[in-house]
């Protein structure tokens, strides 16, 4: 998570006392963990790693990053329907909102989205179990902690990206949520989505440490984004800007320890830089580039599966159905059209497009009449081709 919005904040504020005192409640895992090696120390491969189940090679290849007050259920319905082999993620709730919280509405997801990870936020390992099996009580098909998110509020809270200091406690955790998950008979994957390190780290032996000893408490996946996390000085939004992308790190350890599933993230662009990263590691995953050009998702999505790419406007109108059963439901057009505005992006009338649904998506009783005629705006249908 990079931006805490306000209308987030339950999910901030729903923390465990102990979280926020910075207490783990959990000792007890200790004893199944790897030792953490002292960062100068290249460790070597975790001898007896907790096995648990993964996603097929497939899922791994492509994926559309956690976005706070980005990727919600209606953005993952649409990103879905461009991506059909595409891995999603929710935004990171806090643990203790999922124990706590309105859970119909923090934890809401439409079946065409699977597969479907849900990000927590958290540094309990009991909290983070209760949550991660609700999470899989709930249909999640993956449950993944962050460890990335940079901002004071998520430091203050002792968790995101601050955890790669405190490897140990990260283990605890996911030994908690996959012990948890397992007891109550379900067979979803632990992940863990992390940064190369914060602030000046520069050790890669660093780095591995910290995902050994994830590894070795269960977690079968790794999401890197390929860059350090400054805690102190850089706003979050800086924070995926500035400190300078580090791919090799991230091949390194694929190279490294070619049975974890590595998923890089961070900076990719193209379907062009996707493909090559793919020679590298297992996975790619998008965020800002999918949600600003959905029809990248789709083609990047069409090119690994073989699947012939659709027109802008088809996949629009594919969208139908959806959004008409969301207003009926008594769900407001704006909720849903926000997510599509970079559809025709670069495209002839994408700009109209853009406008057409800012200014009247907010308008009481906008319906889909509105959106076809923010399609007409790109000469959709006569310009189906191009679109
Ligand atoms: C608006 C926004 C919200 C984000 N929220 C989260 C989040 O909830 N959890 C998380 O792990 N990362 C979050 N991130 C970071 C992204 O998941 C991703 O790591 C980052 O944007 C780098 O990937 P990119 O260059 O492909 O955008 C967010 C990024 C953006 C732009």
């Amino acid at each position: 998570m990079e931006e805490v919005a306000l209308d987030t904040t339950i999910r901030l504020h729903a923390m465990s006392p102990s979280d926020q005192a910075g207490h783990s409640t959990c000792a007890c895992r200790r004893a199944k963990m790897a030792p953490v090696a002292p960062p100068d120390l290249l460790m070597p491969a975790p001898a007896t790693p907790v096995p648990g189940p993964s996603h097929d090679a497939a899922t791994l290849r492509l994926s559309v990053a956690p976005m706070m007050d980005w990727t919600d259920t209606h953005c993952r319905v649409f990103h879905r329907l461009l991506a059909p082999g595409a891995l999603l993620y929710t935004e990171m709730v806090h643990a203790n909102a999922v124990i706590l919280g309105d859970r119909t509405r923090l934890l809401a997801m439409d079946p065409v989205e699977h597969p479907v990870a849900l990000q927590l936020g958290g540094s309990d390992p009991a909290l983070l179990a209760q949550a991660a099996t609700i999470a899989a009580g709930h249909g999640f098909d993956e449950v993944n902690l962050n460890c990335g998110c940079p901002s004071d509020r998520v430091q203050a809270g002792r968790f995101g990206a601050c955890l790669m200091r405190e490897p140990a406690l990260v283990a605890d955790c996911v030994a908690a949520m996959c012990e948890a998950v397992a007891a109550a008979g379900h067979a979803i994957p632990v992940t863990v989505k992390c940064r190369l390190g914060v602030d000046d780290d520069a050790e890669y032996s660093r780095f591995r440490a910290f995902v050994d000893a994830v590894a070795s408490a269960g977690a079968t996946q790794v999401i890197v984004h390929a860059r350090n996390a400054w805690l102190k000085g850089l706003i979050p939004k800086e924070n995926r800007e500035v400190p300078p992308l580090r791919y090799d790190w991230a091949y390194r350890l694929k190279r490294e320890r070619p049975d974890l599933d590595v998923l890089l993230n961070g900076g990719i662009a193209d379907e062009a830089a996707a493909l090559q990263h793919l020679q590298h590691v297992d996975g790619v995953m998008l965020g800002r580039a999918a949600y600003h050009d959905p029809h990248l998702l789709h083609r990047l999505d069409c090119a690994l599966s073989g699947r012939a790419p659709r027109t802008r406007g088809a996949l629009l109108v594919a969208m139908r159905p959806y959004v008409e059963a969301q207003l009926a439901a008594g769900v407001a057009l704006k909720h849903i059209v926000r997510h599509v505005l970079g559809l025709f992006q670069s495209q002839p009338g994408g700009r109209q497009f853009r406008q057409v649904l800012s200014e009247g998506s907010h308008r009481p009783g906008a319906d889909w009449e509105l959106v076809e005629r923010a399609l007409a705006a790109t000469g959709w249908p006569s310009a189906a081709g191009a679109g």
